[in-house]
């Protein structure tokens, strides 16, 4: 007889925290976010943590090199889209590893004989006003003068005047050698009233430029996740079919971490393919495994050796997996059964392996709720598609903004290898939609606004991290008609406000 769970599964929706004892000193300027990405042992740290409990999802639609660094620059992760060459996947984990915060390759590059009408059109163009002047007129040719809109007067000289002739020269700009840190570059611009400090190398060729504009923005970003040689974290996806090809390939273009990307976790190729890592690497590499749903998956994949676990089949916005083919759990119940068989495992082997709740999340307080009930991070998709700096296209639908989302399981995407169950190399059917989701601006602002209700939350049950919030959180299950009272209720309300979710 088939087996049947005692209770039904719930989604996040159904459940609400009841607040506990804040101190005075439970103020949301004291929370920290910090959570472990990989496992580790009991009394020591984990090989890697993130600063807020956030990664974006490894879809096409969400996590490219952009979202990567924007996402590092706030303090969580981004895992690169693995349904793309592997040649292409790991130029974007190098794009995120040799961008360098604060060094800007300079964009905006002219020649010694480039007229002032070059200039103009450059600068209308770019919307930069500073320009590099260059031998070659290339961003690493030999520095011979900087252009800025100081140097020239539009009314008072004619357009064919050679940018030699009014640049500021070589000799007389303030420079500095191609290895000087951020701050002594900011020192050096503060002390001289600069806007710009180009740094050059021992040839006199130009190699960075450092704007003041850009140190201000680096210095807010507090949180950001730089790796020990400062550069920006990032992961990165793989599958069960090309993993001895593609890891190499990401591990040598920097990724510090890996996630193999499959619809379900609970097979023999994952525990292939991470045999395969941890031979071949001697857990020098990290790889998560996933999805799973219930206490029997994640002891398979901790015994199999993955650093994290991921949960969650048929939560996600665009997921039609549970139409099509009836699997699945409600992320809630999922997440609240494997967090107790990571705490159970951790008992009995003193190894924490941190899990990732995947998939669902629709409300900003959705996140608190996914800690408290045990999650260490939280993988993110439609959230992150619908900001800026996703790599999707923002259209304009009947006059509202939206950007395209779609899942790795549709026809857009045809992410075959996520859904491979070992037969042929195509999508039989479709797991997933194409859609549009409101546009929503900057990732910075969101982002922002998302944590401080988190941070808020987590002193209304009085807790100053993760770790403690997931001991002290009280979750109670609402019934159907107390979540109608949830919302705003038995008023006329005078306009829409904005919901932000
Ligand atoms: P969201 O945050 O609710 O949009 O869910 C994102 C998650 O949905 C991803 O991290 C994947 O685990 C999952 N996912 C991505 N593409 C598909 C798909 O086509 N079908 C089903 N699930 C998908």
């Amino acid at each position: 007889m088939a087996y049947y769970f005692s209770e039904p599964s719930h989604t996040f929706n159904e459940y609400l925290l009841v607040p506990g004892y804040s101190s005075a000193e439970c103020m949301p300027a004291n929370v920290s976010l910090r959570t472990p990405i990989v496992k580790y042992k009991k009394g020591e740290e984990s090989a890697l943590y993130a600063n807020i409990p956030m990664v974006s999802a490894i879809m096409q639609a969400v996590s490219d090199d952009r979202m990567a660094i924007a996402l590092a620059q706030e303090g969580g992760i981004s895992f690169i889209f693995g349904s793309q060459s592997i040649e292409s996947e790991a130029a974007m984990v190098s794009r995120v590893k040799n961008y360098k915060a604060g060094f800007i390759v300079s964009d905006s590059n002219v020649k010694p004989d480039t007229t002032l009408e070059e200039v103009l059109k450059l600068k209308e163009r770019t919307g930069h006003s500073t320009m590099a002047v260059t031998d070659d007129g290339t961003a690493n040719g030999k520095l011979l003068g900087i252009v800025t809109s100081r140097d020239y007067r539009v009314s008072r000289m004619e357009r064919s005047v050679k940018v030699e002739e009014f640049m500021t020269p070589f000799d007389k700009l303030i420079t500095a050698p191609a290895d000087t840190s951020l701050k002594i570059a900011n020192d050096i611009i503060w002390d001289n009233k600069l806007n710009s400090l180009p740094l050059v190398d021992d040839k006199q060729h130009l190699v960075y430029m450092v704007f003041r504009k850009d140190y201000d923005s680096h210095k807010a970003n507090s949180l950001e996740l730089l790796d020990e040689h400062k550069r920006y974290v990032v992961g990165a996806g793989i599958n069960t079919r090309d993993y001895a090809e593609r890891v190499p390939a990401l591990v040598e273009a920097g990724a510090d971490v890996l996630c193999i990307d499959s619809s379900e976790g609970f097979s023999e190729w994952q525990s292939r393919t991470l045999e395969w890592v941890r031979t071949k690497y001697k857990d020098t590499v990290k790889v998560g495994a996933g999805n799973v749903v219930d206490r029997e998956g994640f002891r398979f994949l901790a015994e199999a050796g993955a650093d994290f676990i991921k949960v969650g089949i048929g939560g996600g916005s665009i997921c039609i997996t549970r139409e099509q083919k009836g699997i699945g759990r409600g992320q809630a119940t999922a997440l609240i059964e494997v967090a107790a068989a990571r705490d159970e495992y951790f008992e009995e082997t003193g190894i924490y392996i941190p899990i990732c709740s995947d998939g669902g999340i629709v409300h900003d307080y959705h996140c608190t709720l996914a800690l408290a009930m045990g999650a260490d991070f939280l993988m993110l998709g439609r959230y992150f598609s619908r900001f800026d700096e996703s790599p999707t296209n923002k259209v304009n639908i009947n006059g509202s903004y939206m950007k395209e989302y779609w899942g790795e399981g549709s026809a857009r995407a045809r992410n075959w290898q996520r859904y491979d169950m070992g037969g042929d190399k195509k999508l039989s059917f479709e797991e997933g939609v194409d859609s549009y989701v409101p546009y929503a601006g900057s990732l910075k602002d969101n982002l922002g606004l998302t944590l401080s209700k988190v941070r808020s939350t987590m002193c209304n049950c009085g807790s100053l991290s993760i770790p403690e919030f997931q001991k002290k959180a009280k979750i109670t299950l609402v019934s159907a008609t107390s979540i109608v009272e949830g919302g705003a209720h038995d008023v006329v309300l005078k306009e829409t406000s904005s919901t932000s979710k």
